[in-house]
């Protein structure tokens, strides 16, 4: 956008007249909502593309959300392990996956297609996401509500809409009904609202529903969530002598559901300080997963 306006001013440096009248025209039409029209455009039109031929929806510049490939394969390899533990055990009852915010369902899809490749049918997802604006980021809020289609329309095309269980919910009200429900999990994922209520209420709420195999004590569902990439105790050894200042971090950050800088290091505030002040032992990996195992 700045460089077209260089090259319109260069272009008519001497001609003050035209000048003006580009000028004017370019506040009145405003290129730089012209141009995410015609981005947004162009997302429908692959949106309608995916429905017509039974495509999956993919991320795009409006449908910015994911794990990151090296998280995923983190998680992968930590839900490989539970299926082996869980079977081992020769339970004849289903595996239970719990997943706490979807988006488009890619890590659904691949978690999905890995229980079914080792467990055949004999598994269940349940899916809680409210799919309702909470960030405050302009496209992010602006897209989230149709979300809900395009999640279930990925599910369809995937195969895994049979194993599906969707709660179109917050994650406390989810909470509620599994407990009520007297649901417990193999392995359940967290990873919805990065704001510090959030995933505190989460963490406390989700470890409680893990399953706990009592008359075999070494079976025990697991706790994942996303986004741990600095812990309490790394930000302080960041800097050591401001621990005051870490905290205004946390004061200052308990609605922030993004990331922030602190020292050159990039974190979400929420998740670090909700980890830290759970009192539970939740482990960190090197890829910025977190779990209680
Ligand atoms: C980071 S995205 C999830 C990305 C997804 N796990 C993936 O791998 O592609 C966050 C999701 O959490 C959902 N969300 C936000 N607040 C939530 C809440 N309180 N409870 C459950 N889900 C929430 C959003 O609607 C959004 O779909």
């Amino acid at each position: 956008m700045t460089a077209i306006k260089i090259i319109i001013k260069k272009a008519l440096k001497n001609r003050p007249v035209p000048f003006f009248i580009a000028k004017a025209a370019l506040n009145i039409l405003n290129l730089n909502y012209i141009f995410h029209f015609f981005k947004f455009l162009f997302h429908k039109i692959k949106i309608y593309f995916c429905y017509l031929f039974q495509i999956k929806v993919e991320a795009d510049y409006f449908l910015k959300c994911g794990i990151s490939p090296t998280r995923l394969k983190a998680l992968e390899a930590l839900l490989n392990l539970q299926i082996t533990e869980f079977l081992k055990k020769k339970y004849s009852r289903k595996f239970v996956y719990i997943e706490v915010g979807a988006f488009l369902g890619k890590t659904t899809e691949i978690l999905g297609s890995l229980l079914k490749k080792r467990l055949g049918d004999n598994f269940q997802i349940i899916v809680i996401d409210p799919f309702i604006p909470y960030t405050k980021i302009f496209f992010y809020d602006f897209i989230i509500s149709s979300v809900h289609k395009y999640f279930i329309h990925n599910m369809k095309v995937t195969g895994l809409f049979k194993y599906l269980f969707f709660i179109k919910n917050f994650s406390s009200i989810g909470f509620k009904i599994l407990k009520n429900k007297k649901i417990h999990y193999d392995f359940c994922f967290v990873d919805g609202s990065h704001k510090y209520h959030d995933v505190l209420k989460d963490i406390k709420n989700f470890s409680k529903i893990r399953l706990i195999d009592y008359g075999n004590k070494s079976y025990k569902g697991v706790l994942v969530g996303d986004d741990y990439e600095f812990s309490y105790e790394e930000l302080c050894i960041i800097d050591k002598k401001k621990e005051k200042i870490i905290l205004n971090l946390k004061k200052n950050n308990l609605y922030n559901d993004s990331m922030v800088c602190y020292e050159n290091y990039w974190f979400h505030p929420g998740v670090t300080f909700a980890i830290h002040d759970s009192g539970l032992k939740i482990n960190k990996d090197i890829n910025g997963l977190w779990f209680l195992n």
